[in-house]
This record gives structure tokens, C-alpha cells and sequence, in this order.
């Protein structure tokens, strides 16, 4: 995690049961070499104490807006400023109200409305709170402004409930961070890049592609023989057609697409956290070939060859990340369309696909042996709806996307299968 060594976190500490994992937080960050001053509202005092705090970032606190000594050692547009990254967390649903609405009545709000830099934040609250319509509103507003999200995460709720809301463990939020401070994050694209006029203008779209690396041990890992040729020439056919595209991708030799925002992840988990934290979009695309398992647990150590018995790998299920976008509740895209590649009795599995993720449309097409599909330049695809299907000649990965840009943005425009 190279991104973060030497760069300066201004972190924003709501108050929320969560913010105990955010003193963890402070110490992840500082072993990887930032710099982190922290801002603490009245209710976080509530959850961790400002000594706790200031102990972790090995500096003073800062809490109050109208405090004469910190205005007269920092002002607080210099205190939003310094810094390379602001970072909430936990963000609760009054943090994330407040800054959807731009209001500033406190340090915190005041600090995250004056800054010049990107703002991260970790939600924390009760999966009502979460689903409730006035904060979806506020998270997507809160996205088209180009504010980063990482989390919330199923599970276990202090509150005795179960489902989204749970704020995302550290280290997650650590990687985030180095993703944002690189760069590679779902921000809408920066003013200036080209966004031609066309059938997907003022859309949404995220695309997978390429395949994912499940790590063994540090050096080996499971992957497949997915190229990324045909998700990517979707990102660039989409982007090409006036959409916002965030494009996430595994290990591909492929560049990035010209005005696109690209998020390279290795895993199955890192790949749906990055589709979720690019939610809301009208379309999702999942064309990447995800691994459907993974080692258990990846050895922290290369594995030896020592002579005795062979390692066992225990394998688990990875999230289906096509299913799991199909399926919300919230933020659903209106279009979620997945592909199916298949070397035996094709349609029949694609229209079980269709069924089983709760997708919109499934791609199918041939990878058997000699079909040249995986890596190469063409494709044979057949469209299942749940209207019904339609084949398309052979023709080149290209030309595959282009038509599928065309039939998705009329689909949008009510034309639907
Ligand atoms: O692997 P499978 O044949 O089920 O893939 C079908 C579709 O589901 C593809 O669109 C693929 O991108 C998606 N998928 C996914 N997450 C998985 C497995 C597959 O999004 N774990």
C-alpha cells in the first residue's frame, strides 16, 4: 500500500458505536506512514475520547469551530486544506445529510464543505437509517459530487440487526484510501475529459472485465483465461455514446479506455466492493470472469516445497457479484446484465442464468475449444430476455459492444428486450 506513505489525512470522526474501529484506523494508517489530524464531532466524544485520539494521530484534537487558540494556531479553511485526503469516519447519516445539503454548523461540516480535496467516507448506521429514502438520496447526491464511498457492509449490527450498515473494517478503509490517494477511484470523470453527445448521454454505467486473481500465497495465485477485450470495448463504446463509465477491472494487459474511470481490483471481493461503493448507475455490466472460488485461507508466507505432503487448498465461494447487484433492494440499476460463458448446451444455461442472478439480459456465448472467444478479437453472442432472445452473426468485440450500447440505451428509453 504505497499510496499512503507521507500523505497527510484529515479524518472526520462521527458520532457513531463505529468510531471505535476508527482509533484502529488511526493506527493502520500511521504504520503505513501518513500523517493523520483528526476532527472529532460532539456526539463521537460520546464513543472514543478525544485523548484516545489525539494519543493515536500523536496530535492535538481538533473539535470546535469557534475555538480562538485553534483558529489562532490553524484556521479551519487551512485545517480542510492541509491535507491530501479527507476521510470520514463513521459517517453517519447527520454527517452525510449535512454535507449532501452543504450545511456547515459545526467544525466538521464546516471543514468538509471548505475543502479543495476529495472526501472519503465510511457510512455507519442502522440498515434502516441506511435504506431510508431521504439518505439514499443523500449518498447519491453525495456520489454525483464525487464523493468516495467505501461501505456500508452486511452483518451483525451493534443495534441487534442484520443487513447493510456495518462500517467497513480498517484495513478495508486503508486500501480505500490508497485507491483515492492514487487516483483510481469511481469519481465522476474530472471536468475537461470528453464526454461526446450520444444514445447514453447523461447515464450511469459500471462494467466489470477481465478476470479475477484469488491469491494462494503471496506469489501464486487462481485465475482464468479471461481477457477483458470485450468488457473493455464496452466501457469504451459506452463512454463513446456520452456515459459516465466506471470501469472495474482485474489483472488485464489491456490500458485503460480514453474517458473512462477505471478501478483496477484483483479479487471477487475487492471487485464487488468497488461495484457497490459505484452504485448508483442505470446499467451494470458484469463481464468479468469472476473466480468462483477462492483459497480459504491465502498463507501470509510463500508455501515451501518441503518434501512432504502436498498443501491442501480448501476452497470457498466468492460473492456472485452479478446476483448480488440483481438482487438489492436499494440502488438497483435499472439494467443489470451479465454473460454467460459457456462450452456445453449454451442457451439452456444462460436462461437458467437469467433466472437464477435476476438479471435483465444474459450474453451468452461459446467458449468451447476452437471457438477463440477467450483472448481473441470476435465474439458470437445470443441476447436472452425475459422477453425473449436474439443471435447475432459473428462479428468483432468491437462491433459486439457498439450494438449492445445501441439496444441497451433503448431498452432504458422503455424499449425493454
Ligand atoms: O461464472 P458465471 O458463468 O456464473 O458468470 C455469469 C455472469 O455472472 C457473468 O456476467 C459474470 O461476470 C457474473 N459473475 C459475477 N460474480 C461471480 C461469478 C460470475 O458477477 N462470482
Amino acid at each position: 500500500m504505497t499510496g499512503i506513505s507521507g500523505k497527510r489525512i484529515l479524518l472526520v470522526i462521527g458520532g457513531g458505536i463505529a468510531a471505535y474501529k476508527t482509533l484502529d484506523l488511526i493506527r493502520r494508517l500511521r504504520e503505513r506512514g501518513a500523517s493523520v489530524r483528526a476532527v472529532m464531532t460532539p456526539a463521537a466524544k460520546n464513543f472514543v475520547t478525544p485523548l484516545s485520539v489525539a494519543s493515536l494521530t500523536g496530535s492535538k484534537v481538533f473539535e470546535d469551530l469557534f475555538s480562538l487558540t485553534d483558529e489562532a494556531e490553524m484556521g479551519h479553511i487551512e485545517l480542510s486544506r492541509d491535507a491530501d485526503l479527507l476521510v470520514v469516519a463513521p459517517a453517519t447519516a447527520d454527517l452525510l445529510a449535512k454535507m449532501a445539503h452543504g450545511l456547515a454548523d459545526d467544525l466538521a461540516s464546516t471543514l468538509l464543505l471548505a475543502t479543495d480535496k476529495k472526501i472519503l467516507v465510511a457510512p455507519a448506521m442502522n440498515l434502516r437509517m441506511w435504506l431510508a429514502p431521504a439518505t439514499l438520496r443523500n449518498v447519491a447526491r453525495l456520489r454525483e459530487d464525487g464523493v468516495i464511498f467505501v461501505g456500508p457492509d452486511d452483518g451483525e449490527m451493534a443495534c441487534g440487526e442484520y443487513g447493510p450498515g456495518r462500517m467497513s473494517e480498517p484495513l478495508t478503509i486503508a486500501a480505500a484510501i490508497a485507491t483515492a490517494l492514487s487516483g483510481e477511484t469511481a469519481i465522476p470523470l474530472p471536468p475537461g475529459l470528453a464526454r461526446p453527445q450520444g444514445v447514453l448521454s447523461g447515464r450511469r454505467v459500471v462494467i466489470t472485465s477481465g478476470p479475477t486473481h484469488e491469491p494462494i500465497d503471496p506469489v501464486r495465485f487462481i485465475a482464468n483465461r479471461s481477457s477483458g477485450k470485450q468488457g473493455h470495448a464496452i466501457a469504451r463504446a459506452a463512454a463513446a455514446s456520452g456515459a459516465d463509465v466506471v470501469l472495474i477491472s482485474g489483472p488485464v494487459a489491456l490500458p485503460d479506455p480514453a474517458n473512462v474511470a477505471a478501478i483496477h481490483v484483483e479479487t471477487a471481493r475487492e471487485m464487488l466492493k468497488a461495484v457497490e461503493a459505484s452504485l448508483p448507475a442505470d446499467i451494470f455490466i458484469a463481464a468479468a470472469a469472476v473466480a468462483d472460488w477462492r483459497v480459504a485461507e491465502a498463507s501470509p508466507e510463500k508455501i515451501k516445497k518441503d518434501g512432504k505432503a502436498l498443501p491442501p487448498l480448501a476452497l470457498v465461494e466468492n460473492p456472485d457479484i452479478l446476483a448480488t447487484v440483481a438482487k438489492r433492494e436499494a440502488l438497483r440499476p435499472s439494467l443489470v446484465i451479465g454473460f454467460a460463458a459457456e462450452t456445453e448446451n449454451l442457451l439452456v444455461h444462460a436462461k437458467e442464468k437469467l433466472l437464477r442472478k435476476g438479471c435483465d439480459m444474459i450474453i451468452a456465448n461459446d467458449v468451447g475449444e476452437g471457438s477463440g472467444v477467450m483472448g481473441g478479437e470476435n465474439n458470437s453472442v445470443t441476447l436472452l430476455t425475459g422477453g425473449g432472445m436474439e443471435s447475432w452473426p459473428n462479428m468483432s468485440k468491437d462491433e459486439v459492444a457498439g450494438r449492445l450500447v445501441t439496444k441497451l440505451a433503448s431498452m432504458l428509453d422503455g424499449g425493454r428486450g
